[in-house]
């Protein structure tokens, strides 16, 4: 028997970034519950390992936590290294989804790797924030909203899902040798079987 992990326990005091493919990407990261201290300082660890590894959205199964937790810093993109807008997102779901739109996409945990992403152009992002209190806030992509495209790429991380999910069989293929050399990589530093994407 294995005791059920508390929120508190459940988060390492250095998260490191882990990549494709290891298992963590691929599991359903279970509701938080507890918003306590613990929670607060891996939310900021999260954003230390964000800014280290350069990127604009960071998910806790990144980091082989299983919680549902992203942090973001869309401003980031803009070119302006002082630019900032760090955002804590917990719980979240999305409503009232409209319209389509593509960017291209990029992922921490798959470096190197950039495809071509269809998600939702506008909708609502429900979510609570590090004390736990609930927003709503209402993205438009179209609009100008790149978050928008940050909080559905992060926020599938939290379902299991990976960006490289969304795309049609022509568009794997183009990647498909760096996915490879990701698997390749993670078994020559003795990572066991991992979580592959396809064959
Ligand atoms: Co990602």
């Amino acid at each position: 028997m294995v005791a059920a992990p508390t929120a508190s326990s459940a988060y390492p005091r250095d998260p490191t970034l882990v990549h494709y493919p290891h298992p963590a990407l691929r599991q359903r990261a279970v509701e938080v519950a507890d918003f306590d201290d613990p929670l607060r300082a891996f939310c900021r660890a999260m954003f230390g390992v964000m800014d280290a590894e350069k990127g604009v959205g960071l998910a806790a199964p990144q980091v082989a936590v299983s919680r549902r937790i992203f942090v973001t810093d869309h401003a980031k993109r803009k070119g302006d290294p002082d630019a900032s807008d760090r955002r804590i997102f917990i719980n979240p779901r999305l409503e009232d989804c409209q319209g389509e739109t593509v960017h291209e996409e990029g992922c921490l945990s798959f470096p190197g790797i950039y495809a071509k992403v269809k998600r939702h152009d506008r909708f609502t992002l429900r979510y609570q924030d590090e004390h736990g209190r609930e927003h709503a806030l209402r993205l438009d992509v179209a609009g100008g909203d790149f978050l928008g495209i940050v909080v559905q790429h992060e926020l599938d991380h939290l379902d299991g899902v990976v960006f490289l999910d969304h795309l049609a069989p022509a568009q794997f293929e183009m990647v498909r040798r760096r996915v490879r050399d990701l698997e390749d990589g993670w078994r020559k530093a003795g990572g066991g079987k991992g979580a592959v994407l396809r064959r």
